[in-house]
This record gives C-alpha cells, structure tokens and sequence, in this order.
C-alpha cells in the first residue's frame, strides 16, 4: 500500500469516527419534548388511575413494614425463554435505581427518591439502594406455561431450591418475570402485575415478591400503552409512541415492574401504605398515577415526556446510557403524582 493510500484511509476512518461518536452524542442529547394525546387505554377492570393532586386521596399508613434495610437484594426468576439483551435491559433498569448508578437527570433514581418518602412507624425510610442479589432461569417452564397466583409460588419455591437462594428476610425480594408465552390468572383482564408475600406451606417461609409479565403477545395495548394501543383505533387516530429501547413488550413491562417495586416497597406485607379500607383490593402508590409519565397529564394526555432524533419516548435516564419511560407514582409529602422529569 502507497503512503497517500494510506494517509487517506487513516483520514477516512478518522472522519468515520468523529462521525459516529457525533451521531451518538446527539442522540444522546438531542430530544424535544412532547405531550401526547392518545386513544384512551383498554384499561384494567380494577385500574385506579388518579390525575392531578387532592387531599381527597386517603392514603394512609397501616402500621405495617416498609422495606427499610439498604439494601433492598432482588432475587430474579427469569420464568421461561429470555433472549440476553432483554434480560440486560430489564436489569440496566433494576441496577439504576440505586444513587449510586451514575445517569443523567431525569434519573431513575431520582424517581425512586418519592418511593424513599415512605416511611414506617418507626420513622425509617424505604431505602433508596436496590441490588440484584441472585438470579436463577427457569427455562424449561417447570411449573408449565399457565401460572396462577398460588402456582407463581412453587416456581418461587423450585427456584429457592435450584439457584439456591439464602433465606434473605432482612434484605430479600423475589422478582418473577415471565416470558411472553406464559399466561397468568387474570392477567392482562384484571392485571399487568402483582405483589404479595409466599407462604410458608409453598416456599418455605413469608417473604415479598412481585410477579411482571411481558405482554407482548398477549396484550400490549392494556400493559404495554403506550407503546401499544388498542387495535379499533388503528388507520386514524394518533399512533402508538415508539419505546426508548425498540421492544414494546420489555419496554412497557419496564414501567409496571417498576409498578410493583414502588408497591411491594411501600406495602410488602399489605398492611402498610395504601388507599380504600379493603386490604384484599388494596390502592397503592402505583395505582394512584397509572398512565402519567410527566407534568400535565390526564385527560388522555400521558404528560410531558422527551422524544429522541429517532422518535422514541422516554421520561427518564438509567445507566449506561439507558432511557427508559416509567409511570409517576404518588407523592406522600406532594400528596399528587411525582417524577423526576415534573416541570417546576
Ligand atoms: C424520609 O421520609 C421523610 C418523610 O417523607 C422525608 O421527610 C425524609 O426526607 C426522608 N429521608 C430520607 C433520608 O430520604
């Protein structure tokens, strides 16, 4: 090879470079934000979405534990087939709660600050440090590819025995997630997730855990909005928005664990914080804000959220240059939805 030759592919892949490293910069800066109206959800049958701030919201406290002891140890089933990336994305999200995961503002562990607001009677916070102590994948479906709410628990039972988990009762969670094709009693009907405790007769003792599922081939359009939305408004109407990470499923599910976490954290035991007097149909902190991403929500508005140069929405940064958009939750000082993208 010539010198000149050899200048000019040296210049070449130095244009190429500086071109490249521009391109992902801007997209990592550039976003215009956005209000959108949207064709209303299909929504749950027991959906309590509450917009705007009122005194009229009873949220009160029953005495109970919050999860108090830093840090909060997640032990994670990956219930059936999950692609790595998704399990990467889920656990990039998981893994930015803690202060410590460095992220641009709005960051999730900005988001989380509100959960932290929740106390117990002994005055200790819900702690603001979130780690994933343990992992076990469950592949092969050991309990099959229809779950209800008691058989979710023999696969948290298989999992305590095969990863194996320590009995965790001052720090430990159990995450169980379940891939697209692994149905669940009530789900997509009357939920997108839930939480509760095990039982000593399933798992061996009582500790909190929350079960996600990822909807995308089920339906999207009731746990995955706004990334999906209801089937009668396609041709017209305003279009479902584009999820910050390309996968409707993961990305939609993202914001009902985080749901979850923000409920099972503020009411592990369901005796702690939460609205209405029956504890069997508890209105928790998640429930008061579904459906609200930002400042100005409601009325079929999800609020205002950033749009990236490639059209993805998102309302918040995670680490490693992740984004992600999540639902508010209720604010116990505010007594209204909060987010760490809220304009002031
Ligand atoms: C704990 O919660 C209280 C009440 O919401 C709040 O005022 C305080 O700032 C919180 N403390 C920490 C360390 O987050």
């Amino acid at each position: 090879m010539t010198p000149p030759a050899l200048h000019f592919l040296i210049f070449a892949a130095l244009l190429l470079l500086s071109k490249t490293r521009a391109a992902t910069d801007s997209s990592q800066t550039e976003y215009t934000l956005t209000n959108p109206k949207l064709p209303p959800p299909n929504t749950l049958s027991t959906s309590k979405k509450y917009e705007g701030s009122s005194d009229l919201v009873n949220l009160r406290y029953h005495m109970g534990p919050v999860l108090s002891s830093s840090p909060i140890n997640i032990y994670l089933v990956w219930y059936g087939r999950w692609p790595n990336y998704q399990k990467l994305l889920i656990k990039d999200f998981i893994l930015s709660i803690s202060p410590a995961a460095a992220a641009a503002k709005p960051s999730v562990s900005d988001w989380w600050r509100t959960v932290s607001l929740y106390t117990d009677q002994t005055g200790a916070n819900v702690s603001r440090t979130v780690l994933i102590a343990g992992e076990h994948s469950d592949h092969l479906y050991s309990h099959g590819k229809s779950l209800t709410r008691l058989s979710v628990q023999q696969v948290i039972g298989t999992a305590v025995e095969s990863a194996p988990f320590p009995v965790d009762h001052k720090n430990g969670i159990f995450l169980i997630l379940t891939a697209d094709d692994v149905t669940m009693q009530d789900y997509c009907r009357a939920v997108c997730g839930f939480h509760y405790f095990t039982f000593p007769s399933m798992v061996g003792y009582t500790m909190p855990y929350a079960w996600i599922g990822n909807s995308a081939k089920q339906c999207p359009e009731v746990c995955s909005y706004p990334f999906a939305v209801p089937g009668y408004m396609a041709g017209g109407g305003p279009a479902a928005l584009k999820p910050p990470n390309g996968d409707v499923g993961v990305d939609g599910m993202i914001s009902v664990i985080a749901h979850e976490l923000a409920e099972l954290s503020t009411n592990p035991l369901v005796n702690a914080w939460y609205a209405g007097e029956d504890p069997t149909a508890p209105t928790e902190i998640g429930d008061l804000c579904e459906g609200l991403y930002g400042t100005g929500g409601g009325g079929g508005y999800i609020g205002q959220v950033m749009r990236d140069n490639k059209g993805r929405t998102f309302n918040m940064n995670g680490r490693r240059g992740r984004r992600f958009m999540v639902q508010w939750v209720w604010s116990p000082v505010l007594k209204a939805c909060a987010g760490p993208n809220a304009l002031d």
